[in-house]
């Protein structure tokens, strides 16, 4: 079993990458903390108290809410893609007596700052703990800044992030939990903690079509199920209006499928570097990954490839 923190900026594939990992068996989530990315962190904060109540939970994990702004930039969020409230309006969703579809779960959000429970996490699991980054990487660097040794306890952090060999999805050069705090990027790839990272690369590779979403969860009238329909219906059409096919990335998915089933995916060493500064490449991940050029003292694993097919049959068995 393995101790996990999410942090996460909910978000429509946040939301699946939460099920995934609530309902795999290997994964104990011991705390989830919100970050603005997606939309800002108060509405972020709501959204993972949505998604926690499709599952019906006994127990819940610590919850509490992050930064709102990122370091130096000013917000950027991406309501376009994931809806008005970033979980596909399904906020807006009522039952035939007029009360909410998908209510809040009942429990409670700590007073505790995101950052301050990222560090008391670190502190109770030291050597034990991996860190699952969803979103932009702010909590995360600003924890590191308030206590470095600490952080240095963690057992590694896998980071949905950056594109390499790869366009990115906000500008042609980078990748949106980039792009909303390099800065953050930055400080947390030099932090001398293990990092593995889920690019545009890889998670490009997985293609969630509406054909598929729909074959698996058609047939079946779980809450899961209908939450799945419910929350992906407003991306899936963005998708087919610009990306070019009905469906979606499930790109946060990925960090979380890399420990359920990390003989699914390939990395490679790789020494990673973010350009704060740029006026046309404003967060992008350089690296060069020519083997006769690896760098020899890398500071992440970025992985390259997915057995795709074989990793949405995990997703989908795992929310059944
Ligand atoms: C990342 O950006 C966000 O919009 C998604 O939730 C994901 O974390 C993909 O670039
Ligand atoms: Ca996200």
């Amino acid at each position: 079993m393995q101790r996990i923190l999410i942090d996460t900026d909910p978000g429509v594939d946040d939301a699946l990458a939460i099920l995934l990992a609530m309902l795999s068996p290997e994964l104990h989530i011991e705390a989830i903390t919100t970050v603005c990315g997606n939309v800002p962190v108060t509405q972020g904060t709501e959204n993972l108290l949505r998604i926690l109540g499709v599952l019906n939970l006994e127990d819940f994990p610590l919850i509490a809410q992050g930064e709102a702004q990122p370091l130096v930039k000013p917000l950027v969020t991406a309501a376009h893609v994931h809806g008005d409230d970033g979980l596909g309006n399904v906020s807006q969703l009522r039952n035939a007596d007029g009360s909410p579809l998908y209510p809040p779960a009942n429990t409670s959000i700590s007073s505790t700052s995101g950052v301050d429970i990222i560090l008391e996490m670190v502190t109770r699991y030291a050597d034990e703990l991996t860190l699952v980054a969803l979103g932009p990487l702010t909590n995360i660097a600003k924890a590191i800044r308030k206590d470095p040794a600490k952080m240095q306890g963690l057992q590694k952090i896998v980071v949905m992030g950056g594109a390499f060999e790869e366009y990115g999805n906000v500008t042609t050069t980078a990748e949106f939990n980039i792009f909303v705090d390099p800065h953050a990027a930055q400080e947390v790839f030099h932090a001398n903690i293990p990092i593995d990272i889920a690019p545009l690369d890889a998670t490009h590779q997985v293609v969630l079509t509406g054909e598929r979403l729909h074959a698996e969860t058609d047939r079946r009238s779980d809450r899961v199920s209908q939450f799945l329909k419910d929350a992906t219906q407003s991306c899936m059409e963005f998708y087919r209006q610009h990306v070019g096919f009905w469906g979606f990335h499930i790109h946060d998915a990925l960090p979380i499928g890399m420990l359920t089933r990390p003989d699914y995916f390939e990395s490679v060493a790789a020494d990673v570097q973010v350009e704060t500064e740029g006026t046309l490449t404003s967060g992008m991940t350089v690296t060069d990954l020519r083997p006769e050029r690896r760098h020899p003292n890398p500071n992440a694993q970025v992985c390259i490839k997915v057995a795709a097919e074989a990793f949405l049959d995990h997703f989908f068995a795992r929310l059944q």
